[in-house]
């Protein structure tokens, strides 16, 4: 009788994992994932306690002692172990020290696309305790500057190639007594020093760590440039801390030393310096850099350098499904795939077609204070909720009214919690552990970006301008972001910035920028609905001559309505939704339509005939 009890209380416990597994299908992987979480907390604690203070960099110099001969870096034939990165930066350091431009801890801007020197040239500041603003390779004139200017530098390295980007705007430069130095062996334009020659004949011998002794965790490390929801780009400014807990994105995702990491998205953003490049620090693993995304290259780039995970924003992943099939599509050792702005379709056929990788798909933003990653493998999702992470990280999603462009409010005046299934802005509260580092000298977006009053008087959030939904099971769903910003290219486009750059064009009066969906595209193509200056044509050449000398491709608008007069809402904000809504179809949209042609360097009428080659696909934008 009592043996029979037993083994009916043994075969009962055998069945709870069953049953769990039943009722709570996700809870294991979410255990596991929280353990993950703590375990990432505990090291990042423990190297916060050591001294001297252990940054970033003190994680690349652990790798360079042990494993110097490995390789840290692959650009094209080049291989740099780390060893040789190494005396690369210290030689790039040591030319840097000897330069009367330069003092140890000024602020340099970087000017360059993905190259070794990009890497090099960013630890060899680091060791000479420099904050670096990582400026965008294809930004130009008012745009360069302004980025160039908002973070204080006062130094500006910059790739040979972008030499002719630097000159448009090199006497105001100059004026600010900037030193200019250009990644080559020398330059005659007067102003432009170049540096290559300085820095091979330079020492490799190590840089004297007191120089970088006046850095702190709050120590600003790098400025990364984000077009967020207004105006030109700003900068976020990432401390030393925000570089630290980077370094554990790859290694929490099971990436290790053996991995090779593909990695073809650009360094001045997030996704390329922080995931891939700060990633690959911790974990050691080797980086196959590219200059850029190509999708033809893709795939025999993995095969030739046996790459076993990749990197991708959303866009990556759709180029690479559209690419004629192959039969080797399902040879190659990629084993993970990790980044974010993955459609589900694509997702599905991805899979399909190239075969069993898991894709870490993950929600973040520069300057935010939460993020998600989606470690259950859920096609379509960003993440799940989990409950212990939410009392690290209190976010909540609210109702948000996308036509007055704002939070709903109750009666008290508080947010109010959107409900499973249904979309709402993402906002995560601001505390000592999830702070908000905010933008350089731009208090007024600062603000912009914190929400108050939202479930309880008084208390303070972070506003992501993301609108999210949690489904039923709890995963969590990226669905758009609000306000004055859209995507186009794997990039953000600010509609301000756009607008206020299409009315300085002499014959526009006013400009609504926005994004509309073309089939087939991630994101929205850029399109400006303008009023003419009075007694003014609209002049198709001059304005591409203008849109191209001051904005890069992907913000350049690829249409342009013109309108009699203006719509604006109830509180004088300019109406974009109908607009975006009523699209570009010649034959539903009566006001005269046109059309950015590149080959005829104009912005030409928009015909019916175009527009049905741009809906068929045999126009590409
Ligand atoms: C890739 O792996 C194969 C077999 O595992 C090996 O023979 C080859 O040398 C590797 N290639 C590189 C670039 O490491």
């Amino acid at each position: 009788m009592e043996l029979h009890l037993i083994s009916l209380a043994l075969g009962l416990l055998l069945l709870v994992p069953v049953a769990l597994k039943i009722l709570f299908p996700y809870l294991w992987l979410d255990v596991l994932f929280f353990v993950d979480i703590m375990r990432i907390f505990v090291a990042f604690v423990s190297r916060r306690r050591k001294k001297p203070a252990f940054f970033a960099l003190d994680r690349f110099l652990e790798q360079v002692a042990a494993v110097p001969d490995k390789s840290f870096m692959v650009f094209g034939d080049e291989r740099y172990t780390f060893a040789l990165v190494d005396e690369q930066s210290n030689r790039i350091a040591n030319a840097l020290r000897a330069h009367p431009g330069y003092t140890p801890g000024d602020t340099v801007a970087l000017f360059m696309g993905n190259e070794p020197a990009f890497v090099t040239t960013w630890l060899a500041l680091a060791k000479l305790g420099s904050p670096v603003a990582l400026l965008n390779s294809n930004i130009r004139s008012k745009s360069l500057l302004h980025c160039f200017n908002c973070c204080r530098a006062t130094v500006l390295i910059a790739a040979s190639e972008l030499r002719n980007a630097v000159e448009e705007v090199l006497s105001f430069l100059t004026e600010r007594g900037t030193t200019i130095l250009l990644m080559s062996k020398d330059c005659d334009t007067p102003g432009i020093q170049g540096f290559s020659a300085q820095v091979e004949e330079a020492s490799d011998t190590p840089i004297p760590r007191s120089l970088r002794s006046h850095i702190t965790f709050k120590s600003p490390a790098v400025y990364i440039y984000t077009s967020g929801t207004t105006g030109l780009p700003k900068a976020a400014v990432l401390n030393q801390n925000r570089l630290l807990s980077a370094l554990a994105v790859l290694s929490s995702n099971g990436i290790t030393s053996k991995d090779i990491f593909y990695l073809n998205l650009p360094l001045y953003h997030t996704a390329g310096f922080i995931v891939g490049f700060i990633g690959c620090i911790e974990t050691g693993s080797t980086i196959i850099l590219k200059k850029k995304f190509s999708a033809s290259q893709f795939w025999d780039d993995c095969r030739k350098h046996n790459v076993t995970v990749i990197q991708y924003i959303g866009e990556v992943m759709r180029y690479l499904c559209s690419t004629p099939k192959k039969d080797n599509d399902k040879e190659h050792k990629v084993r993970l795939a990790i980044g974010n702005g993955i459609r589900a379709e694509v997702w599905r056929e991805f899979l399909n077609r190239f075969g069993n990788i898991q894709i870490r798909e993950f929600y973040a933003s520069t300057e935010g204070n939460v993020g998600f990653v989606n470690y259950a493998g859920k096609i379509g999702a960003v993440g799940r909720v989990n409950f212990f992470y939410r009392k690290l990280f209190p976010y909540t999603l609210i109702k948000y009214d996308t036509e007055r462009d704002e939070p709903v409010r109750d009666a008290n005046g508080l947010c109010v919690k959107a409900l499973k299934g249904e979309t709402g802005l993402l906002v995560s509260k601001i505390t000592d552990i999830a702070p908000f580092l905010g933008y350089v000298q731009n208090e007024e977006q600062n603000e912009r970006k914190r929400l108050r009053n939202v479930l309880k008087k008084g208390d303070l959030y972070f506003n992501t301008g993301d609108l999210l939904k949690i489904d039923h099971d709890n995963f969590i769903y990226f669905q758009d972001r609000v306000g004055d910003t859209f995507r186009w290219k794997g990039e953000n486009v600010a509609t301000t910035e756009v607008s206020d750059i299409l009315t300085l064009s002499g014959c526009l009066q006013e400009a609504n920028v926005y994004g509309v969906q073309v089939p087939g595209h991630e994101g929205r193509i850029g399109m400006a609905a303008a009023t003419l200056k009075k007694d003014v044509k609209f002049d198709g050449r001059r304005m591409y001559q203008h849109v191209v000398s001051y904005l890069p491709s992907y913000a350049r608008p690829r249409f342009i309505r013109i309108q009699d007069a203006m719509e604006v809402t109830g509180t004088f904000k300019q109406m974009k939704v109908k607009l975006m809504e009523q699209g570009f179809n010649p034959g539903s949209v009566q006001d005269p339509l046109y059309i950015l042609d590149d080959r005829a360097e104009s912005y030409m009428l928009l015909t019916a005939e175009i527009y049905k080659s741009i809906m068929s696909g045999s126009i590409k934008l």
